[in-house]
């Protein structure tokens, strides 16, 4: 199989192909290194190649991915907070970009796996999620990526195979330091004997879901007959941002509570997936376990 994963050298990206390359797959990444870096391909380097190339040209993205089997597809523009003041450049790159992929799946034939986001849930009416709860996103980034899943819908009744995985909040090694989420900044923050910065009360909720099963995710989707639209893959299990810091401040054993700051704007309040249809179709659970993890990395630092 010829496996493109496009934003390779991200963080979800360059983990997925670590994944690929371990099960003997040829990968080819491209990414245009806006906030990637190579330096997260280091280890497999040799075993693929690299192209610097923006989704947004269509002429050199035709040259590659015209031999390609399945392209996981996962450049994007990806900061909630960068969005609300780029929602235009947003709109470009993870909508127009999108759309490049797809319209060259038409062409040529191979299969899309598509990096969605629970953003597009915005604040649910009831937790755990399901895939067909409304859709109403809260901000320029989670409307792309709506506008993306419906170009993916539209070309899916064009007869390309597409799949969208709709990630939770992913966490694992390697998120650029300039957006890493808020698992990241604990641990960096307690590593350094700094006090945790809790934006609001703590009380908003999330789905912490390990990037290596996400890795995984994408390749039983990859493998899988079913071509249905979008699945939630998530831990299933709801964290509250306070008992996160709690958790990180015991492991590390400081000695002083957090500092609480203003909630940020375009975010959301409660987030937890519903993963019965990734278990059904694609056989997939998480095999980590937030808690579990973060002990075997907070302590061996
Ligand atoms: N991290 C999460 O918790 C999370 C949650 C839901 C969805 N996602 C989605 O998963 C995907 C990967 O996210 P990530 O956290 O690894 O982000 P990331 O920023 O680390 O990776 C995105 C990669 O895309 C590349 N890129 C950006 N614009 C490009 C362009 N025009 N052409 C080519 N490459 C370009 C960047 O250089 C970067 O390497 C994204 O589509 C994101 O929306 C991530």
């Amino acid at each position: 199989m010829n496996l493109v994963v496009t934003g390779g050298a991200g963080f979800i990206g360059s983990h997925l192909v670590e994944f690929l390359v371990k099960q003997n797959q040829a990968v080819t990444v491209l990414d245009n290194l806006k906030n990637g870096n190579v330096d997260n391909l280091k280890n497999i380097r040799k075993d693929i190649e690299f192209h610097n190339i923006d989704i947004l040209n269509y002429t050199s993205l035709q040259k590659i991915l015209s031999k390609c089997d399945c392209v996981f597809h996962h450049a994007a523009l990806t900061s909630v907070s960068d969005s609300l003041d780029r929602p235009k450049e947003y709109h470009e790159v993870n909508v127009s970009g999108t759309e490049n992929i797809l319209k060259l799946a038409k062409e040529c034939g191979f299969k899309v796996i598509f990096a969605s986001s629970a953003s597009v849930y915005g604040n649910p009416e009831k937790i755990p999620i399901k895939e067909d709860a409304t859709r109403k996103p809260l901000n320029p980034y989670g409307l792309s990526k709506l506008n993306a899943e419906d170009l993916c819908k539209k070309y899916s009744e064009l007869g390309v195979s597409v799949m969208g995985l709709r990630y939770f909040n992913v966490y694992g090694p390697r998120q650029n330091k300039n957006y890493a989420g808020v698992i990241t900044k604990f641990i960096d923050n307690a590593l350094d004997a700094k006090p945790l910065l809790i934006n609001g009360d703590g009380s908003q909720v999330r789905d912490f879901v390990f990037v290596n099963d996400v890795a995984n995710a994408n390749f039983l989707a990859m493998k899988s007959k079913t071509n249905h639209g979008f699945i939630n893959i998530g831990s299933g299990v709801a964290t509250s941002i306070k008992e996160l810091a709690e958790m990180i401040m015991e492991l590390s054993d400081l000695q002083f509570g957090p500092t609480y700051g203003n909630l940020m704007e375009g975010d959301i309040r409660f987030s937890q997936a519903n993963i019965d249809l990734a278990k059904e179709l694609l056989d997939w659970k998480p095999k980590t376990m937030l808690k579990e993890w973060l002990k075997e990395n907070i302590k061996n630092h």
